[in-house]
């Protein structure tokens, strides 16, 4: 039997945190051996907001690399690809922009979110959003579908940017007849995990991310930093671990001591600093296998660049595959 395809990826626009890993990578790394999987580096996305900035979306591309490979997303079984080395994407995004309206496109979340994020580039009344940022709920359709994607696992941000997806490719082949697969998005198990401060979201733009390469100096850091319980005031009160960071941090990296720290905690027999101690040890133990792996592709920048070069030809192949659907249907095809 044919394996379902999953297309999936991130903006390269800065390192990869806990909360990409347990929100989406790890999900990503199991489901590689049973699915075709396609993990795109989406720079044309990044550059819809960081236009201006071509040098960071460049650095960042092989710093996303590196934290894929680095996290157990292995090239035997994904292919790691760049998003601007498949011109087919930018040319069915063109086609796409044909089958949704403008409205439809204001009317979108996610983007919605995101424009009132970004107050300080679009200004607060939204009269300078760009057509390309407005537009890139299209290019991430075309990422998609260019590559015949089944299923596109993601967090609950993007949900609405898969609707989006499945009502044009509808169109698509409600105009051209039936040519484009209608992809499902698939929830993460855990999409949002928490930040050490107690925000709801680990988020770089929030200031409170533990970075997947981060050295044991900024973990200490970090951790000592971290939210525990308010009402514990003495190192023997007794506390309750459900409110405190460090404990959902224990038990997101696995610590096998975690009934311990949570009868310890709520007897009032842990110190919160001694608790934080036992963490970062963990942390870094948990951290050390990805930091190593890391390591050795930093190292070796010529194998990365042999792995992005073959996961680019992988999906260029699909794509142009697909396109010579596209154009046929759209009777775009003139020269055989
Ligand atoms: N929008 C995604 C993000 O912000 C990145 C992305 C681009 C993507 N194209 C995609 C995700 C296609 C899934 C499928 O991280």
């Amino acid at each position: 039997m044919e394996r379902k395809v999953i297309i999936t990826g991130d903006r390269p626009t800065g390192k990869l945190h806990l909360g990409h890993y347990f929100g989406s990578i790890v999900n990503r790394v199991k489901m590689q051996k049973d699915y075709e999987t396609y993990i795109l580096i989406a720079d044309v996305q990044a550059l819809t907001d960081n236009f201006n900035n071509p040098e960071k979306v460049r650095n960042n591309v092989k710093e996303l690399a590196l934290d894929y490979l680095a996290s157990g997303i292995d090239p035997k079984y994904s292919h790691i690809y760049i998003q601007s080395m498949i011109p087919e994407v930018a040319e069915l995004t063109v086609y796409f922009s044909n089958l949704v309206t403008v409205a439809r496109l204001y009317r979108n979340p996610t983007t919605k979110f995101e424009v009132s994020q970004k107050e300080n580039i679009f200004g607060s009344s939204g009269e300078s959003i760009t057509y390309g940022f407005l537009g890139y709920p299209v290019s991430q359709a075309a990422d998609i579908v260019a590559l015949d994607g089944d299923v596109v696992p993601v967090g609950d941000d993007q949900l609405p940017h898969i609707e989006q997806t499945r009502e044009i490719v509808r169109k698509f082949n409600n105009v051209y007849g039936e040519t484009l697969k209608e992809p499902d998005a698939v929830l993460s198990p855990n999409p949002r995990i928490k930040g050490l401060d107690g925000n709801d979201k680990m988020s770089k733009s929030l200031g409170n991310a533990i970075y997947l390469a981060d050295t044991e100096e900024e973990i200490t850091k970090k951790v000592m930093s971290a939210v525990t319980d308010p009402k514990k005031i003495k190192k023997d009160d007794p506390a309750d671990p459900n409110v405190c960071m460090v404990y959902y941090y224990h038990k997101l990296i696995g610590n096998k001591n975690l009934d311990n720290v949570c009868t310890e905690c709520k007897k009032g027999a842990r110190g919160c600093v001694g608790c934080k101690k036992e963490l970062i040890n963990e942390m870094v133990n948990f951290l050390k296998p990805i930091q190593e792996r890391r390591k050795y592709y930093e190292d070796h920048p010529e194998e990365v660049e042999q792995i992005l070069k073959d996961g680019t030809e992988a999906a260029r192949n699909k794509a142009k595959e697909v396109m010579n659907r596209v154009r046929k249907n759209m009777k775009l095809d003139y020269f055989e």
